[in-house]
């Protein structure tokens, strides 16, 4: 491997309020190897490279690129030293074709006509980013859209990629096509910082691994030698405990039923195509499909964010088909979202006005219609010690938690109240894998008290090890059941692409 550095960073210190997110971090990437970081949710990993991306300013420290030390103010900086980064929260535009998307702002590169068309199709063959450029951008499944947002930065002359947790909205054959273009790219000489928190990924993909905790580079492994226990162990400075095991379901009255739920898109295709399922109390029902086939439309759907065509939906005895979506949270629904940022916080308010959220009519947070704002700060300090939610205090707004913690402070709200219902759409995406036991284990534990739980996740362990049952959606429509007792990953991956049928 070369010896050449394509980036290295001395010395990066970056603090916030009360927080010391990167102390004194030293990272030496080799060109051409795919250099992982992992650690804990809140270790400072994303803040780091956003450093580096030219994003946010280090207090002390300096980058050097290709051995030449550089400031950057704005990653424009950083994008003309050849660094790029693809953000976990893809930023492209719904109205434009894949090609449109790549080329907007970069139009002084090479034009919009055919030599930059040219380029792109170039791009594409050399690293396997194997999208239609014509195809509007709204047609594509996530899986696309992250090879859009990589070519993005490669036309825009990136070497170096960073790839904040790019796997974790990915199914399994999605990722294992990720890894071919990182391995392609690696080979044509590009190099990566990739960050994630599946341990088993970061082992099969890295040349190198470096490990950080509570911001500190803690050590640089190899990916070949270091066991998933051991690189856990580093990542929390402690053993982890142990994964809990499977209790026998118990399960009692129906609580969630649906009939013949069906849902059209604008041109009358079946988003949804006559669902009918049930979850009994002390269940959990897994749903599992590739995205983009419906489950985010059917937990939206449940929660009245969108009005169906035909069917039913019932909680218990109440029918709530035509019910507003406030209602149905009163009516005892926790609804953890598929994605935190855009319907599950508010961003600028502090923790304990985000504690309130969608529960602002319930008590004890409410009393007599007045918001009693000292039980909501009581309630955000009992979460943040429950869920081991980082922050310094319930004060500071949402934005400045990792993505790991706004989870975690998420799914306690959604959990607490003693809820009948749990929508669960992806409820450990981004969390470590200290953090994934403890909500695992919250969630059985309610289980355990009769909760009933609407299971989505595109973690087939996760769905594997958490569910009574599982039915596989493909195409707006339930097409087989799967035991998880004896299903494996590999039979549900390929049950989800359709393959087996
Ligand atoms: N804009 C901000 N304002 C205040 N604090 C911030 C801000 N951004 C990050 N932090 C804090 O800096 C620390 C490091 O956050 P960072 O996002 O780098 O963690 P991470 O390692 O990427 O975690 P995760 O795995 O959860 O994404 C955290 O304690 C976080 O709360
Ligand atoms: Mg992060």
């Amino acid at each position: 491997m070369s010896p050449r550095y394509a980036v290295q960073l001395f010395g990066i210190s970056k603090h916030f309020p009360g927080v010391v997110a990167n102390s004194n971090v030293d990272l030496n990437v080799r060109a051409g190897e795919v250099h992982a970081l992992c650690g804990e949710n809140g270790a400072g990993k994303s803040t780091l490279m956003k450093i580096l991306y030219g994003m946010l300013q280090p207090d002390s420290g300096r980058i050097q690129v290709d051995g030449s030390t550089l400031r950057f103010r704005s990653p424009s900086d950083a994008i003309k030293a050849g660094i790029g980064m693809v953000h976990q929260h893809f930023m492209l535009a719904d109205n434009l074709t894949v090609a449109e998307n790549v080329l907007l702002g970069a139009e002084g590169l090479h034009g919009i006509g055919k030599r930059a068309r040219r380029r792109i199709a170039e791009l594409a063959a050399t690293t396997r980013l194997r999208v239609d450029p014509g195809l509007p951008l709204a047609r594509l499944g996530v899986a696309d859209r992250q090879r859009v947002e990589i070519l993005k930065v490669l036309y825009r002359g990136a070497r170096v990629v960073i790839l904040d947790e790019p796997t974790a909205v990915l199914v399994p054959q999605e990722v294992d096509e990720l890894f071919g273009t990182v391995r392609a790219m690696r080979a044509e000489g590009y190099t990566f910082l990739f960050i994630s928190h599946k341990l088993d990924e970061v082992r099969a993909i890295a040349d190198t691994i470096t490990v950080i905790r509570r911001g500190r580079c803690v050590g640089t492994v190899d990916p070949r030698t270091v066991t998933s226990r051991r690189l856990a162990e580093m990542m929390v400075g402690s053993e982890l405990p142990d994964p809990g095991i499977r209790e026998p379901a118990a399960a009692g009255r129906e609580v969630l039923r649906l009939e013949g739920l069906t849902l059209l898109a604008d041109g009358g295709r079946r988003v949804l195509d006559d669902i009918t399922l049930s979850v009994r109390a002390g269940e959990v029902l897994g749903i599992a499909g590739v995205e983009g086939n419906g489950q985010t439309e059917l937990v939206e759907t449940i929660m009245g964010m969108r009005r169906a065509a035909a069917g039913r939906v019932r909680l218990g005895h109440y029918d709530l088909t035509h019910e507003p979506t406030l209602f149905r949270r009163e009516a005892g629904i926790g609804y953890i979202p598929e994605d935190r940022t855009r319907h599950g916080l508010l961003p600028t308010q502090p923790l304990w006005a985000n504690r309130l959220l969608g529960h602002q009519s319930r008590r004890p947070l409410v009393r007599r219609g007045i918001l009693n704002v000292a039980a909501a700060r009581a309630d955000t300090e009992r979460i943040v010690t429950e869920f081991d939610v980082r922050t310094p205090s319930v004060e500071v707004a949402a934005a400045a938690l990792s993505g790991g913690n706004q989870q975690k402070l998420v799914v306690g709200r959604e959990l607490a109240g003693d809820p009948h219902l749990l929508i669960a759409s992806h409820p450990t995406r981004g969390v470590d894998v200290g953090a994934q036991a403890l909500i695992w284990e919250e969630i059985r534990r309610a289980r355990h008290r009769g909760l009933a739980v609407l299971l989505v996740s595109a973690d087939l362990d996760e769905l594997i090890g958490l569910s009574d049952s599982i039915k596989v959606m493909l195409r707006g429509r339930l097409v087989a059941d799967a035991d998880p007792s004896t299903v494996t990953p590999e039979q549900l991956g390929t049950a989800m692409t359709g393959a087996a049928t």
